[in-house]
């Protein structure tokens, strides 16, 4: 039996390309005591994990070069020497991007196959479904039948946020890059209105989208969508910047400019804020309470793309940059 790894062979400079991962094979490490030997189910694949390939100062420690990169994951106990979950339990929490890994077990919690689908733990209950919930409710503070739009709305944590703000009672109005996300959007999420970023006129089509103006903008990309958006913010309504991801490819030299029309934020009297999923802990928790508990009562639906194997991973994350995912990309690595 074999470990293979996927470890950072260089940092990207621009676009991220096959060459800067390596897949590595080592023998299965043995637990220490009081640790366990944990086998990967999924691995989550996430954009954040970009910004993590460069050498800058960030909220998280850069990845190392010829270290295995680091990611969420849902994993089986297969081995405990002591330590603090049993074997044949199920755990989630920051893994690597390999096959085996041991632990002590911190950072990690027990998750419940019954609840919901394991890779579920890595999606709409895990880290992006936080994100949705702290963004709209610890960030923005999103109102009963207030107006939302939100970008990327059919990725991982778009779709939640779109749902969240229709079992609010709101008008949701929410862009994606192509006729295929913009149907699952109108048709089986419920949104009030969707287009195409990519073939619409994006002044044109935000406008349209949002007839009676936007209260809260769940900005998940930068660039002209932002634009776009700040010209149809209403009066004390807010932004809730939880990511850029058209800039996290740039270099300083390519770097898009930003908005220019920001002086609309002073005037509507706009709070614009960035934030963290991780720095809500408290919210991040009831949201597995209640997203858990719409899941059940049929009032979410999720939809994710699975990568099969760990050599696919890398393709998985470039896929994810340049938005061929279709909902929250994971690699599945065993059967539970
Ligand atoms: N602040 C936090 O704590 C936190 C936590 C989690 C995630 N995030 C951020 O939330 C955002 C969404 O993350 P996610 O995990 O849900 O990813 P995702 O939406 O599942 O995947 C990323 C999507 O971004 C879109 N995209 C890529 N390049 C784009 C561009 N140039 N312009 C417009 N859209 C583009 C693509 O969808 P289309 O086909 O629609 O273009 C792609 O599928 C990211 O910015 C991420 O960094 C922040």
């Amino acid at each position: 039996m074999s470990n293979k790894q996927i470890l950072l062979a260089s940092r990207p400079n621009g676009w991220v390309e096959p060459g800067n991962f390596k897949l590595h094979e080592t023998d299965v490490p043995e637990p220490a005591k009081g640790e366990m030997l944990l086998q990967t189910v999924y691995m989550s694949v996430d954009p954040y994990m970009r910004g993590r390939m460069n050498d800058a100062k960030s909220y998280v420690p850069p990845f190392q070069i010829g270290e295995p990169l680091q990611a969420g994951v849902v994993a089986k106990v297969i081995k405990s020497n002591g330590g603090k979950f049993p074997e044949g339990a199920y755990v989630t929490g920051m893994g690597l991007w390999a096959n085996y890994m041991t632990t002590n077990g911190a950072g990690f919690q027990p998750v419940d196959p019954k609840l919901a689908p394991l890779s579920y733990y890595l999606g709409i209950l895990g880290m992006p479904g936080m994100t949705a919930y702290v963004g709209l409710k610890g960030v923005a503070g999103l109102k009963e039948g207030e107006q939302l739009f939100v970008s990327a709305a059919s990725g991982a944590v778009g779709q939640v946020v779109g749902q969240i703000g229709k079992n609010m009672g709101c008008h949701v109005a929410g862009s994606a890059g192509s006729d295929d996300k913009v149907a699952y959007l109108k048709d089986d999420l419920g949104f009030d209105a969707a287009f195409n970023y990519k073939t619409e006129d994006v002044h044109k089509a935000v406008r349209a989208a949002n007839p009676d103006g936007i209260d809260v903008y769940f900005e998940n990309v930068g660039g002209p969508i932002l634009e776009a958006a700040i010209n149809n913010l209403n009066f004390n309504s807010r932004v809730a910047l939880c990511g850029l991801i058209s800039a996290y490819n740039s270099t300083l030299d390519d770097m898009p400019a930003g908005p220019r029309n920001l002086f609309v934020l002073v005037g509507r009297s706009v709070k614009m804020q960035g934030f963290i999923v991780s720095n809500y802990p408290e919210l991040c928790k009831e949201w597995i309470g209640v997203g858990a508990g719409w899941l059940k009562e049929g009032k979410l639906k999720y939809r994710e793309s699975v990568a099969e194997g760990i050599e696919n991973a890398p393709q998985a994350f470039i896929d994810v940059l340049k938005g061929n995912n279709f909902g929250k990309q994971v690699v599945k690595l065993s059967d539970a």
